[in-house]
């Protein structure tokens, strides 16, 4: 959802300034009524826009899966260090992609990006389930205790609470964690919990998306449905 004065200056209809003063002059109509105010919001790749009688392009919702190296951090803006939005195509970074929740700076893997605003909160809700497969190398080996107290929801070390999550050893200091929520290094802080201080962190699925063969770095299209 977007303000209306700030999806018709993207669509370079006029300034922002301009643009206020053609809303309250009734120029703007949103899905067959007249708008009212520039600060309405809208879905911008959904309202069907008009100016004095003119249809507006509805922005193009994309949805990215980016192959995330180390080493980028997820933001928009960084004055020190690489963002993700240096690895995405020019072509992309037009129609206003964000991504879609967040990786650590060091962790490898997939990190989506929309600019459907509905579409990123509807993946980012723990309410919709979107379950978030990582690939850990850690100190220890996780035990059967540990398997256990992921299930029944872990309480980290400064007292928050996780939904229930899940953890399968793969081998000495190997394993992999299922989680449905996002919270601030979620995976690291989870496996500290039980002792276990993450090495290597790769998110390998989301929902029903894996990396497949996505080369470290690269970029492709998928289509929601396949979350
Ligand atoms: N959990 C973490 O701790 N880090 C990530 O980058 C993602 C999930």
């Amino acid at each position: 959802m977007q303000r209306l004065d700030k999806i018709l200056s993207e669509a370079g209809v006029a300034s922002r300034k301009d643009l206020r003063g053609m809303i309250r002059a009734g120029r703007v109509t949103v899905n067959g009524v007249t708008a009212k105010s520039p600060e309405e919001k809208y879905d911008e790749t959904t309202a069907e826009i008009t100016v004095d009688g003119v249809s507006i392009r509805k922005k193009t919702a994309v949805l990215l899966m980016l192959h995330k190296p180390a080493g980028f951090v997820t933001s928009t803006d960084d004055p020190r260090d690489r963002t993700v939005m240096e690895l995405i195509p020019e072509e992309y970074r037009k129609l206003d992609v964000k991504p879609v929740g967040r990786l650590d700076k060091e962790t490898e893997g997939l990190l989506l990006f929309t600019n459907d605003g509905d579409l990123a909160h509807s993946i980012l809700s723990p309410k919709k389930e979107v379950w978030k497969t990582y690939y850990a190398r850690h100190e220890g080996t996780a035990t059967d205790a540990d398997v256990e107290a992921f299930a029944s929801g872990l309480q980290l070390r400064d007292g928050t609470v996780c939904l229930s999550a899940k953890l399968e050893p793969v081998g000495p200091g190997e394993s992999r964690i299922s989680v449905c929520e996002g919270k601030y290094h979620q995976v690291r802080r989870m496996m500290a919990s039980r002792g276990m201080t993450v090495l290597y962190l790769k998110r390998e699925r989301e929902g029903g998306l894996s990396l497949g063969e996505l080369a470290l770095g690269g970029v492709c299209e998928v289509s929601p449905e396949q979350i």
